[in-house]
Protein backbone atom coordinates (compact mmCIF):
# COMPACT_ATOMS: atom_id res chain seq x y z
CA UNK A 1 0.00 0.00 0.00
CA UNK A 2 1.38 3.24 -0.83
CA UNK A 3 1.59 5.76 2.12
CA UNK A 4 0.49 9.29 2.21
CA UNK A 5 1.84 11.22 5.11
CA UNK A 6 -0.46 14.00 6.35
CA UNK A 7 1.64 16.80 7.98
CA UNK A 8 -0.60 18.61 10.72
CA UNK A 9 -2.85 15.41 11.35
CA UNK A 10 -3.32 16.75 14.76
CA UNK A 11 -4.73 20.24 14.14
CA UNK A 12 -7.90 20.65 12.79
CA UNK A 13 -7.64 20.77 8.49
CA UNK A 14 -5.41 18.08 9.22
CA UNK A 15 -7.91 15.68 10.61
CA UNK A 16 -10.16 16.63 7.74
CA UNK A 17 -7.73 15.81 5.55
CA UNK A 18 -7.33 12.39 7.37
CA UNK A 19 -10.92 11.50 7.04
CA UNK A 20 -11.30 12.46 3.75
CA UNK A 21 -8.17 10.36 2.20
CA UNK A 22 -9.70 7.63 4.44
CA UNK A 23 -13.07 7.87 2.53
CA UNK A 24 -11.85 8.97 -0.56
CA UNK A 25 -8.43 7.10 -1.25
CA UNK A 26 -9.29 3.43 0.05
CA UNK A 27 -5.76 2.21 -1.50
CA UNK A 28 -3.60 4.01 0.14
CA UNK A 29 -2.32 4.15 3.85
CA UNK A 30 -2.86 7.24 5.58
CA UNK A 31 -0.14 8.26 8.12
CA UNK A 32 -0.25 11.53 10.42
CA UNK A 33 2.75 13.46 11.44
CA UNK A 34 3.36 16.22 13.56
CA UNK A 35 6.01 17.49 16.63
CA UNK A 36 3.14 16.42 19.19
CA UNK A 37 2.11 12.88 17.71
CA UNK A 38 0.57 11.74 20.43
CA UNK A 39 -2.41 13.86 20.17
CA UNK A 40 -3.79 11.97 17.87
CA UNK A 41 -5.08 8.25 18.28
CA UNK A 42 -6.85 8.08 14.86
CA UNK A 43 -4.31 7.13 12.33
CA UNK A 44 -0.64 5.94 12.95
CA UNK A 45 1.50 9.00 13.96
CA UNK A 46 5.00 9.56 13.08
CA UNK A 47 7.36 13.04 14.26
CA UNK A 48 8.10 15.47 12.20
CA UNK A 49 8.56 19.12 12.96
CA UNK A 50 9.06 21.42 9.92
CA UNK A 51 11.50 23.96 11.44
CA UNK A 52 13.77 20.92 11.96
CA UNK A 53 15.62 19.26 8.92
CA UNK A 54 16.95 16.60 11.00
CA UNK A 55 13.51 15.28 11.75
CA UNK A 56 12.62 14.50 7.86
CA UNK A 57 14.76 11.44 7.50
CA UNK A 58 12.95 8.68 9.37
CA UNK A 59 9.62 10.12 8.70
CA UNK A 60 9.76 10.79 5.34
CA UNK A 61 11.36 7.30 4.05
CA UNK A 62 8.56 4.66 2.36
CA UNK A 63 6.54 8.07 2.03
CA UNK A 64 4.59 8.53 -1.78
CA UNK A 65 2.38 11.66 -1.12
CA UNK A 66 2.81 14.29 1.89
CA UNK A 67 0.07 16.90 2.74
CA UNK A 68 1.44 19.45 4.77
CA UNK A 69 -2.12 20.55 6.79
CA UNK A 70 0.34 22.31 9.16
CA UNK A 71 -0.84 25.88 8.78
CA UNK A 72 0.21 28.89 9.55
CA UNK A 73 1.87 29.09 6.46
CA UNK A 74 4.45 31.63 7.68
CA UNK A 75 7.37 29.73 7.81
CA UNK A 76 10.58 29.00 5.65
CA UNK A 77 8.92 26.29 3.42
CA UNK A 78 12.12 25.64 1.32
CA UNK A 79 13.72 22.74 3.84
CA UNK A 80 11.07 20.22 3.57
CA UNK A 81 10.10 21.19 -0.26
CA UNK A 82 13.69 20.45 -1.40
CA UNK A 83 13.89 17.25 0.94
CA UNK A 84 10.92 16.17 -0.69
CA UNK A 85 11.67 16.52 -4.57
CA UNK A 86 15.23 15.22 -3.72
CA UNK A 87 13.65 11.71 -1.60
CA UNK A 88 11.00 11.68 -4.14
CA UNK A 89 8.08 12.83 -2.04
CA UNK A 90 5.25 13.98 -3.71
CA UNK A 91 4.53 17.40 -1.88
CA UNK A 92 1.20 19.13 -1.55
CA UNK A 93 -0.13 21.73 0.80
CA UNK A 94 -3.16 24.26 1.51
CA UNK A 95 -1.23 27.37 1.52
CA UNK A 96 -3.53 30.78 1.15
CA UNK A 97 -0.55 32.77 1.65
CA UNK A 98 1.35 34.00 -1.72
CA UNK A 99 4.49 34.72 -0.27
CA UNK A 100 4.44 30.65 1.07
CA UNK A 101 3.23 29.20 -2.43
CA UNK A 102 5.71 31.79 -4.42
CA UNK A 103 8.59 29.84 -2.48
CA UNK A 104 7.53 26.68 -2.79
CA UNK A 105 7.43 27.21 -6.67
CA UNK A 106 10.68 29.19 -6.54
CA UNK A 107 12.15 26.11 -4.59
CA UNK A 108 10.50 23.64 -6.80
CA UNK A 109 12.26 25.25 -10.30
CA UNK A 110 15.18 25.34 -8.65
CA UNK A 111 16.09 21.73 -8.32
CA UNK A 112 17.55 20.87 -11.75
CA UNK A 113 16.00 17.39 -11.82
CA UNK A 114 13.28 17.02 -9.33
CA UNK A 115 12.44 13.63 -8.60
CA UNK A 116 8.65 14.60 -7.21
CA UNK A 117 6.28 16.85 -8.13
CA UNK A 118 4.98 19.84 -5.81
CA UNK A 119 1.60 21.42 -5.76
CA UNK A 120 1.37 24.62 -3.54
CA UNK A 121 -1.88 26.50 -2.23
CA UNK A 122 -4.01 23.77 -3.40
CA UNK A 123 -7.14 24.51 -0.95
CA UNK A 124 -10.10 26.91 -2.04
CA UNK A 125 -8.00 29.79 -2.78
CA UNK A 126 -6.34 29.93 -4.71
CA UNK A 127 -6.10 26.70 -6.45
CA UNK A 128 -9.91 25.92 -6.33
CA UNK A 129 -10.87 28.88 -7.58
CA UNK A 130 -8.50 29.54 -10.69
CA UNK A 131 -9.97 26.24 -12.01
CA UNK A 132 -13.69 27.19 -11.53
CA UNK A 133 -12.72 30.88 -13.14
CA UNK A 134 -11.75 28.75 -16.55
CA UNK A 135 -15.54 28.27 -17.11
CA UNK A 136 -15.20 32.28 -17.58
CA UNK A 137 -12.46 32.57 -20.12
CA UNK A 138 -14.46 32.33 -23.25
CA UNK A 139 -17.12 34.93 -22.07
CA UNK A 140 -17.12 38.32 -24.67
CA UNK A 141 -16.53 41.33 -22.44
CA UNK A 142 -14.95 39.94 -19.59
CA UNK A 143 -13.03 42.30 -17.55
CA UNK A 144 -12.82 41.48 -13.87
CA UNK A 145 -13.63 38.95 -11.66
CA UNK A 146 -15.14 38.98 -7.87
CA UNK A 147 -14.71 36.06 -5.77
CA UNK A 148 -16.56 36.01 -2.55
CA UNK A 149 -16.08 33.33 0.24
CA UNK A 150 -18.30 33.08 3.44
CA UNK A 151 -17.70 31.09 6.51
CA UNK A 152 -20.57 29.35 8.44
CA UNK A 153 -19.75 30.30 12.15
CA UNK A 154 -20.50 27.48 13.75
CA UNK A 155 -17.60 24.75 11.89
CA UNK A 156 -14.95 24.85 14.28
CA UNK A 157 -11.72 26.61 14.24
CA UNK A 158 -8.33 25.81 14.48
CA UNK A 159 -5.58 27.80 15.97
CA UNK A 160 -3.98 27.74 12.38
CA UNK A 161 -7.15 29.17 10.83
CA UNK A 162 -7.95 31.48 13.26
CA UNK A 163 -4.32 33.39 13.03
CA UNK A 164 -4.33 33.01 9.32
CA UNK A 165 -7.84 34.81 9.63
CA UNK A 166 -6.56 37.48 11.70
CA UNK A 167 -2.94 37.95 10.22
CA UNK A 168 -3.76 40.05 6.71
CA UNK A 169 -6.68 42.50 8.64
CA UNK A 170 -5.68 46.29 8.49
CA UNK A 171 -2.50 45.25 5.81
CA UNK A 172 -2.44 47.58 2.79
CA UNK A 173 -3.22 45.88 0.10
CA UNK A 174 -1.22 46.79 -3.71
CA UNK A 175 -4.14 49.32 -4.33
CA UNK A 176 -3.03 50.78 -1.19
CA UNK A 177 -6.91 49.39 0.43
CA UNK A 178 -6.02 48.22 3.87
CA UNK A 179 -8.30 45.04 4.23
CA UNK A 180 -11.16 44.61 5.89
CA UNK A 181 -11.60 48.60 6.74
CA UNK A 182 -14.91 48.37 4.76
CA UNK A 183 -17.72 46.10 4.56
CA UNK A 184 -20.61 45.01 1.46
CA UNK A 185 -23.29 43.45 0.82
CA UNK A 186 -23.94 40.74 -1.52
CA UNK A 187 -27.34 39.16 -2.20
CA UNK A 188 -27.18 35.80 -3.33
CA UNK A 189 -28.81 34.02 -6.55
CA UNK A 190 -31.30 32.16 -4.35
CA UNK A 191 -31.81 35.56 -2.32
CA UNK A 192 -29.74 35.25 1.09
CA UNK A 193 -28.35 38.30 2.05
CA UNK A 194 -24.29 37.94 3.06
CA UNK A 195 -22.26 40.57 4.41
CA UNK A 196 -17.68 40.26 3.06
CA UNK A 197 -14.92 42.76 3.63
CA UNK A 198 -12.43 42.86 0.95
CA UNK A 199 -9.39 40.43 2.04
CA UNK A 200 -5.79 39.35 0.07
CA UNK A 201 -6.32 36.67 -2.74
CA UNK A 202 -3.19 34.68 -2.94
CA UNK A 203 -2.34 35.93 -6.18
CA UNK A 204 1.51 36.35 -6.93
CA UNK A 205 2.42 33.13 -8.84
CA UNK A 206 2.87 32.82 -12.29
CA UNK A 207 0.88 30.00 -13.10
CA UNK A 208 -2.25 31.42 -13.23
CA UNK A 209 -4.93 30.18 -15.92
CA UNK A 210 -6.07 33.74 -18.25
CA UNK A 211 -9.04 34.95 -16.69
CA UNK A 212 -6.57 35.73 -13.48
CA UNK A 213 -4.43 38.07 -15.71
CA UNK A 214 -7.46 39.86 -14.93
CA UNK A 215 -8.08 41.99 -11.70
CA UNK A 216 -9.39 40.01 -8.89
CA UNK A 217 -11.08 41.23 -5.82
CA UNK A 218 -11.40 38.47 -3.03
CA UNK A 219 -13.67 39.39 -0.11
CA UNK A 220 -14.46 36.82 3.07
CA UNK A 221 -17.23 37.22 5.26
CA UNK A 222 -19.79 35.02 7.19
CA UNK A 223 -23.02 33.88 7.65
CA UNK A 224 -23.05 36.17 10.75
CA UNK A 225 -22.75 39.84 9.39
CA UNK A 226 -22.09 41.20 13.66
CA UNK A 227 -18.71 38.97 12.71
CA UNK A 228 -17.53 40.66 9.83
CA UNK A 229 -18.28 44.13 11.83
CA UNK A 230 -16.23 42.97 14.89
CA UNK A 231 -13.19 41.86 12.30
CA UNK A 232 -13.60 45.77 10.91
CA UNK A 233 -13.14 47.15 13.74
CA UNK A 234 -10.13 44.39 14.57
CA UNK A 235 -8.54 45.60 11.51
CA UNK A 236 -7.17 48.79 13.18
CA UNK A 237 -5.32 46.89 15.67
CA UNK A 238 -4.46 43.69 14.36
CA UNK A 239 -1.59 45.35 12.36
CA UNK A 240 0.21 46.90 15.61
CA UNK A 241 0.26 42.99 16.76
CA UNK A 242 3.48 41.14 16.10
CA UNK A 243 3.37 38.08 14.25
CA UNK A 244 4.29 35.96 17.80
CA UNK A 245 1.53 37.89 20.07
CA UNK A 246 -0.85 37.44 17.36
CA UNK A 247 -0.43 33.73 17.38
CA UNK A 248 -0.89 33.91 21.41
CA UNK A 249 -4.14 35.87 21.06
CA UNK A 250 -5.43 33.07 18.60
CA UNK A 251 -4.74 30.58 20.62
CA UNK A 252 -6.06 32.21 23.68
CA UNK A 253 -9.12 32.82 21.86
CA UNK A 254 -9.92 29.59 20.47
CA UNK A 255 -12.13 28.84 23.87
CA UNK A 256 -14.46 31.91 22.97
CA UNK A 257 -15.12 31.20 19.57
CA UNK A 258 -17.30 28.53 21.13
CA UNK A 259 -19.80 31.40 22.43
CA UNK A 260 -19.03 33.07 18.41
CA UNK A 261 -20.11 29.78 17.23
CA UNK A 262 -23.53 30.08 19.04
CA UNK A 263 -26.40 30.71 17.13
CA UNK A 264 -24.15 30.74 13.93
CA UNK A 265 -24.93 27.79 11.12
CA UNK A 266 -22.55 25.78 9.02
CA UNK A 267 -23.42 26.96 5.62
CA UNK A 268 -20.64 28.25 3.23
CA UNK A 269 -20.36 29.46 0.25
CA UNK A 270 -18.20 30.07 -2.46
CA UNK A 271 -19.16 32.36 -5.49
CA UNK A 272 -17.03 33.58 -8.56
CA UNK A 273 -18.95 36.83 -10.22
CA UNK A 274 -17.66 37.86 -13.76
CA UNK A 275 -17.80 40.95 -14.42
CA UNK A 276 -17.69 43.45 -17.93
CA UNK A 277 -15.83 46.83 -17.73
CA UNK A 278 -18.97 48.82 -16.29
CA UNK A 279 -18.69 46.24 -13.77
CA UNK A 280 -21.80 44.33 -14.32
CA UNK A 281 -21.90 40.83 -14.00
CA UNK A 282 -22.08 38.97 -16.57
CA UNK A 283 -22.10 34.94 -14.87
CA UNK A 284 -21.87 33.56 -11.95
CA UNK A 285 -21.24 30.50 -10.04
CA UNK A 286 -21.78 29.60 -6.60
CA UNK A 287 -21.47 26.63 -4.47
CA UNK A 288 -23.05 26.42 -1.41
CA UNK A 289 -22.21 23.98 1.16
CA UNK A 290 -25.09 23.27 4.26
CA UNK A 291 -22.63 21.22 6.19
CA UNK A 292 -19.23 20.18 6.27
CA UNK A 293 -18.12 23.29 4.11
CA UNK A 294 -13.81 22.63 5.17
CA UNK A 295 -14.09 19.72 3.52
CA UNK A 296 -13.89 22.36 0.18
CA UNK A 297 -10.68 23.25 0.76
CA UNK A 298 -9.60 19.66 1.61
CA UNK A 299 -10.60 18.59 -0.97
CA UNK A 300 -8.08 19.54 -4.11
CA UNK A 301 -5.00 18.37 -1.88
CA UNK A 302 -7.24 14.51 -1.89
CA UNK A 303 -7.91 14.68 -5.27
CA UNK A 304 -4.43 15.33 -6.47
CA UNK A 305 -2.96 12.29 -3.72
CA UNK A 306 -5.38 9.89 -5.93
CA UNK A 307 -3.87 11.65 -9.36
CA UNK A 308 -0.30 11.31 -8.12
CA UNK A 309 -0.93 7.74 -6.43
CA UNK A 310 -2.04 6.67 -10.29
CA UNK A 311 0.71 8.86 -11.84
CA UNK A 312 3.93 8.79 -9.82
CA UNK A 313 6.24 9.52 -12.20
CA UNK A 314 5.02 13.45 -12.24
CA UNK A 315 7.36 15.43 -11.37
CA UNK A 316 7.92 19.71 -11.34
CA UNK A 317 5.00 22.13 -10.57
CA UNK A 318 1.87 20.25 -10.50
CA UNK A 319 -1.67 22.82 -11.43
CA UNK A 320 -4.80 21.87 -10.07
CA UNK A 321 -6.85 21.65 -13.63
CA UNK A 322 -3.56 18.91 -14.77
CA UNK A 323 -5.30 17.18 -11.68
CA UNK A 324 -9.12 17.29 -12.19
CA UNK A 325 -11.41 18.61 -14.84
CA UNK A 326 -14.11 20.97 -14.05
CA UNK A 327 -16.80 18.98 -14.48
CA UNK A 328 -15.01 16.34 -12.53
CA UNK A 329 -15.14 18.96 -9.63
CA UNK A 330 -18.69 19.58 -10.18
CA UNK A 331 -19.33 15.89 -9.77
CA UNK A 332 -17.53 15.79 -6.93
CA UNK A 333 -19.58 18.65 -4.96
CA UNK A 334 -22.84 17.34 -6.34
CA UNK A 335 -22.05 13.44 -5.16
CA UNK A 336 -20.92 15.03 -1.70
CA UNK A 337 -24.40 17.07 -1.43
CA UNK A 338 -22.88 20.80 -1.98
CA UNK A 339 -24.68 22.84 -4.12
CA UNK A 340 -23.44 24.03 -7.66
CA UNK A 341 -25.06 26.50 -10.03
CA UNK A 342 -23.58 28.61 -12.44
CA UNK A 343 -25.54 31.54 -14.19
CA UNK A 344 -24.52 32.83 -17.85
CA UNK A 345 -26.39 36.45 -17.44
CA UNK A 346 -26.22 37.22 -21.38
CA UNK A 347 -28.31 34.74 -21.91
CA UNK A 348 -30.38 33.77 -18.80
CA UNK A 349 -32.72 36.60 -17.44
CA UNK A 350 -32.83 35.04 -13.72
CA UNK A 351 -31.93 37.47 -10.64
CA UNK A 352 -28.32 38.17 -10.50
CA UNK A 353 -26.39 38.71 -6.54
CA UNK A 354 -26.41 42.42 -5.98
CA UNK A 355 -23.92 43.93 -4.27
CA UNK A 356 -24.74 46.91 -2.27
N1 LIG B 1 -6.38 27.92 1.58
C1 LIG B 1 -7.57 27.61 2.07
O1 LIG B 1 -8.59 27.67 1.37
C2 LIG B 1 -7.65 27.15 3.50
C3 LIG B 1 -8.88 26.80 4.03
C4 LIG B 1 -8.95 26.38 5.34
C5 LIG B 1 -7.76 26.32 6.10
N2 LIG B 1 -6.58 26.67 5.55
C6 LIG B 1 -5.33 26.70 6.33
O2 LIG B 1 -5.05 25.50 6.98
C7 LIG B 1 -4.12 25.81 8.02
C8 LIG B 1 -4.31 24.90 9.22
O3 LIG B 1 -5.29 25.44 10.07
P1 LIG B 1 -5.84 24.62 11.32
O4 LIG B 1 -7.02 25.37 11.82
O5 LIG B 1 -5.97 23.19 11.00
O6 LIG B 1 -4.63 24.79 12.37
P2 LIG B 1 -4.47 24.07 13.77
O7 LIG B 1 -5.71 23.36 14.20
O8 LIG B 1 -3.86 25.07 14.69
O9 LIG B 1 -3.38 22.95 13.44
C9 LIG B 1 -2.05 23.26 13.15
C10 LIG B 1 -1.29 21.94 12.97
O10 LIG B 1 0.04 22.25 12.61
C11 LIG B 1 0.91 21.43 13.37
N3 LIG B 1 2.18 22.13 13.51
C12 LIG B 1 2.39 23.39 13.99
N4 LIG B 1 3.71 23.68 13.95
C13 LIG B 1 4.33 22.59 13.42
C14 LIG B 1 5.70 22.29 13.11
N5 LIG B 1 6.70 23.15 13.38
N6 LIG B 1 5.96 21.09 12.54
C15 LIG B 1 4.98 20.21 12.28
N7 LIG B 1 3.67 20.43 12.56
C16 LIG B 1 3.36 21.62 13.13
C17 LIG B 1 0.20 21.25 14.70
O11 LIG B 1 0.59 20.06 15.33
P3 LIG B 1 1.51 19.95 16.64
O12 LIG B 1 1.20 21.11 17.53
O13 LIG B 1 1.11 18.61 17.18
O14 LIG B 1 2.91 19.97 16.10
C18 LIG B 1 -1.24 21.07 14.20
O15 LIG B 1 -1.45 19.74 13.82
C19 LIG B 1 -4.27 27.29 8.32
O16 LIG B 1 -3.12 27.99 7.91
C20 LIG B 1 -5.44 27.68 7.48
O17 LIG B 1 -5.39 28.99 7.05
C21 LIG B 1 -6.49 27.07 4.27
Amino acid sequence: MKKILVLGATGTMGQRVVRLLQAEVPGAEVIGASRHPGRNAQVPMRRLDYADPSSYGETLRDIAVLIHAAGPYDHDPRPLVTRCLASGVHYIDLAEDYRFIARVNETAQAVAEPRSSVASGFSTVPALVYCLARCFERLAGLAALDVYLSLGSKNPVGEGLLYSLLRPLGQAGNTGEHWYRRSLNLTHLDGTPRRYAPYPFPAATPFMPPPMSLPLRFHVGFDRGILVTGLRYASHVVPHISDARLRSVSRLMLPTMKLAQLGGTFQGRLTLIARDKAHAPLAQIEITANENGLDIPAAPAVWTSHHLLNHPAETGILKLENVISNSGIITWLRAHNYGYAMRDFTTDSTPRAEES
